[in-house]
């Protein structure tokens, strides 16, 4: 039995992260294994509401709050220049194709705050048919709507309102693709929502087992956008608790060619991964039981899930890269979106708040710290690597704005009226997921700036 781990990259295991392990997700592991595995309800008709009935909605509603927000941006510094923020974040991504002028330096979007919005958001349960049924936190009768009203403010750089014309005209002819697990799949009905709140999208096509493959289209725009279930971005297979299954089989030497094997026609791959490398796993590596997670009873070696992560990332952009022809294509990693557990996770109050942080109110924990990392740094080897070529990689580096949002999670409006006929209050919480609308529309926003920049 081999118990290391080829030596491409370090796996190391100080003892804090088991500890830190412990404290962020054993409380709530069983809830989280309820979220990642759910299948989804029934498909809803892919009805997606015509422009008509969203017009106006980008008009800019002046109010106390908004006011300020607007004047307080104007008194901001200068953006950097272009030089400055090379390296990791948004800066060294920001770079302009070959032969083409951009006016907006790079920015590094992830440092900056959430200022009050009186707008309203560009779409909703009842506008949007493509939200998934745990995430419809308004039509599951979320009582409080300040969640929804709040934008985000780079400190050092402009962030204009989305326009979902702008995405639209920029993904004309083009195809992009979310890949990863529920995260990704929220990101990705995030913004096929906002951007029909302008254009009718219609589907396409959805496999047939709980719609982890849809794809649709604009056809106002030609443009393509779909979803590829991928939870560990390499190949694997899922466990399956009623065969008696309790972990995946994880193969970090093949490739998951589900979405791999697409990569030819995919103008832009959003890839977001991380809950599931937190879940029992057992790892394969040439052919060997490299290790495992969470699995005692097996008589592997506890291989710690930070280095595991690290493989998988590295070794995916690592293949992007080596398939890559020569048509242009954008790589952009969504950054880990953290979780935001404060108590039992099957009481009412798991993921209580209703307003974000304040800066510095709330520090990252250390999960969300080194799974953040490896992406970052991840992407910015693979950006090095693929220097002025066709290929550009990009990080969405949205863990820290996904930190201060405690309150943008469905907590027990992932299912319709959570309360009714309960006595004791003990519901299931989910506040991993994030409401829709929601914070995970500004993921998309620094897309948008991110894949046109
Ligand atoms: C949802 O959006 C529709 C269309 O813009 C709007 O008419 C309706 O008032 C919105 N509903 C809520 C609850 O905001
Ligand atoms: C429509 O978009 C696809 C990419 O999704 C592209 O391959 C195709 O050429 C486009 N069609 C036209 C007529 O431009
Ligand atoms: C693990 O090792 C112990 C002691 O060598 C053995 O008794 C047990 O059967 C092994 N378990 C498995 C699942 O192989």
């Amino acid at each position: 039995m081999v118990t290391t781990f080829p030596q491409t990259h370090h796996f190391w295991r100080p003892r804090k992260q088991f500890i830190t392990y412990a404290l962020y997700a054993l409380l709530p592991l069983a809830l989280l294994h309820y979220l990642l595995f759910t299948p989804l309800p029934a498909p809803k008709p892919p009805l997606l509401v015509p422009p008509q009935a969203r017009e106006g909605a980008e008009i800019f509603v002046p109010s106390q709050h908004g006011d300020a927000a607007v004047n307080a941006r104007q008194e901001l510094p200068p953006p950097p220049p272009p030089d400055q923020g090379q390296g990791l974040g948004g800066g060294a991504l920001g770079e302009t194709q070959a032969g083409e002028v951009s006016a907006s330096p790079p920015c590094d979007y992830s440092d900056g705050e959430w200022v009050p919005d009186a707008r309203p958001p560009l779409y909703n349960g009842t506008s949007c048919g493509t939200i998934k049924d745990g995430q419809n936190c308004m039509a599951h009768g979320r009582p409080d709507t300040g969640y929804l009203h709040w934008r985000w403010r780079p400190r050092r750089c402009a962030f204009p309102a989305f326009s979902p014309e702008s995405f639209l005209r920029w993904l004309r002819n083009k195809h992009l693709a979310f890949v990863g697990d529920s995260l990704a799949r929220n990101q990705g009905e995030s913004l096929l929502c906002l951007l029909s709140s302008r254009s009718r999208a219609d589907l396409l096509y959805r496999d047939g087992e709980d719609n982890k493959f849809r794809r649709w289209v604009f056809r106002d725009y030609n443009a393509t956008v779909s979803i590829f279930w991928s939870p560990l971005l390499v190949k694997v297979a899922e466990k399956a608790e009623q065969a008696g299954v309790r972990h995946n089989n994880v193969f970090l030497d093949s490739f998951d060619e589900r979405w791999m094997s697409q990569l030819g026609a995919l103008d832009v791959a959003v890839l977001s991964v991380g809950h599931w490398f937190l879940i029992p796993g057992i790892y394969h590596d040439g052919g060997e039981v490299v290790g495992c997670h969470d699995c005692a009873d097996l008589n592997h070696t506890e291989t710690a899930f930070f280095g595991v992560f690290k493989e998988a990332v590295h070794r995916t952009l690592a293949e992007v890269a080596r398939r890559h022809g020569a048509d242009r294509k954008v790589v952009a990693f969504t950054t880990f979106s953290p979780a935001h557990f404060e108590g039992d996770w099957d009481k009412a109050g798991a993921c209580p708040k209703k307003q974000p942080y304040r800066d510095g109110e709330k520090e990252l924990g250390y999960t969300e710290t080194e799974m953040r990392k490896t992406v970052v740094e991840a992407v910015a080897a693979a950006a090095a690597n693929a220097g002025d070529g066709p290929l550009r990689f990009a990080v969405l580096d949205v863990t820290k704005m996904a930190n201060l949002r405690p309150d943008g999670h469905p907590g027990p409006y992932m299912r319709n009226d959570p309360f009714a006929g309960v006595e004791d209050a003990r519901v299931q919480n989910d506040c991993v997921h994030w409401c829709m609308p929601g914070p995970i529309d500004t993921f998309n926003e620094i897309l948008l700036q991110t894949i046109s920049g």
